[in-house]
């Protein structure tokens, strides 16, 4: 009867762990990106905000930058920001994956298709910031780059 107890005390810690587990993974977002909001990428372009990429400007000097990467190309390149501000970079591929880095920053993620990507810098100091693939994508990998202007 003692190993009935003890076995129903195991699987009840084991059980309150799971929930605990379960619990921060979904409630507070701790998951992996898997976990996190994921998109069709067969419809990159019909799904919101995918279907319309772009700088959006949230106010108070902060910005939301809605990009698609594919094979071998940043949508939309050459984005102008002022200086300090703060962007949301909101990224997803179209085809495989891409990887994102901006030299300088902390900026540096994976971009995979299916997975959306968000990753916040603020650009205190002006100048132009190159935005790289450092995701071998491809025979075009080496010329897929685009610019942030700060200013
Ligand atoms: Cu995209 Cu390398």
């Amino acid at each position: 009867k003692l190993e009935e107890i003890w076995m129903t005390v195991s699987v009840g810690v084991l059980v309150i762990f799971m929930v605990i587990v379960g619990y921060q993974t979904y409630a507070l977002g701790m998951g992996p990106p898997s976990h996190k909001e994921t998109i069709d990428p067969q419809k990159v372009e019909q799904t919101a905000p995918f279907d319309n990429p772009g700088l959006i400007d949230l106010g108070d000097n902060k910005y939301e930058l809605v990009m698609t990467l594919e094979a071998f190309a940043f949508n939309p390149g050459n984005v102008e920001v002022p200086v300090g501000a703060e962007v949301e970079f909101t990224m997803t591929s179209k085809d495989v994956s891409h990887g994102v880095q901006i030299p300088g920053t902390n900026v540096n993620a994976m971009v995979l298709p299916g997975h959306i990507q968000k990753i916040t810098h603020t650009f205190d100091e002006p100048g132009e910031y190159l935005i790289l693939c450092n995701e071998y994508c491809g025979t075009g990998h080496q010329a897929m780059f685009t610019t942030i202007t700060v200013k």
